[in-house]
């Protein structure tokens, strides 16, 4: 049976070698944070950590990965949403719909492990990732509230809460 690192941990697994590995991590390991968008490397939903790279799995054949290849889905990131790029995430209210989300959070953590300070040239190299709810300026609000040390009031976005609160 071939073995893949997925979140820590080694998982065994049963496909085609050119399966895609989007579809060993969503319909055997049951990881179903990341999302299938177009399939084609162009929209980021499916986008996990490889090595620390930001990798679009669904155009990547599962037998191109090694056991010694350390791979990271959003599950992976915490067990509870407390990583620091989720918290901003959630503080700013970023996601819409949020199916492009996972893939969004995946690619600004792989921005922010390389330059915890970026730029807005390095955020546009890095955030290609397709929104069709247009979250773009929160995801770089986001990213500046993470590079800042957390603070979301900084962040000068007005949210406006259900209880009526703008903060
Ligand atoms: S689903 Fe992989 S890039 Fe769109
Ligand atoms: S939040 Fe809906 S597609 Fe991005």
């Amino acid at each position: 049976m071939a073995k893949l690192n997925v979140n820590g941990a080694v998982r065994d697994y049963e496909a085609e070698q050119d399966a895609p590995l989007l579809w060993v991590l969503r319909e055997q390991l049951g990881l179903t944070g990341t999302k299938y968008g177009c399939g084609v490397a162009e929209c980021g939903a499916c986008t996990v950590l490889v090595n620390g790279v930001p990798t679009r799995s669904c155009v990547r054949s599962v037998s191109a990965f090694k056991v010694t290849d350390k791979i990271v889905t959003i599950e992976g990131l915490s067990p509870d949403g407390s990583h620091p790029v989720q918290k901003a995430w959630a503080a700013l209210d970023v996601p819409q719909c949020g199916f492009c989300q996972s893939g969004m959070i995946m690619a600004a953590v792989a921005l922010l492990n390389e330059k915890p300070k970026p730029s807005d040239a390095d955020i546009d190299a890095a955030m290609t990732n397709i929104c069709r709810c247009g979250t773009y300026n929160r995801v770089r609000s986001a990213i500046k509230v993470v590079a800042d040390g957390g603070d979301a009031s900084r962040a000068g976005i007005g949210i406006e809460h259900a209880d009526g609160r703008t903060t």
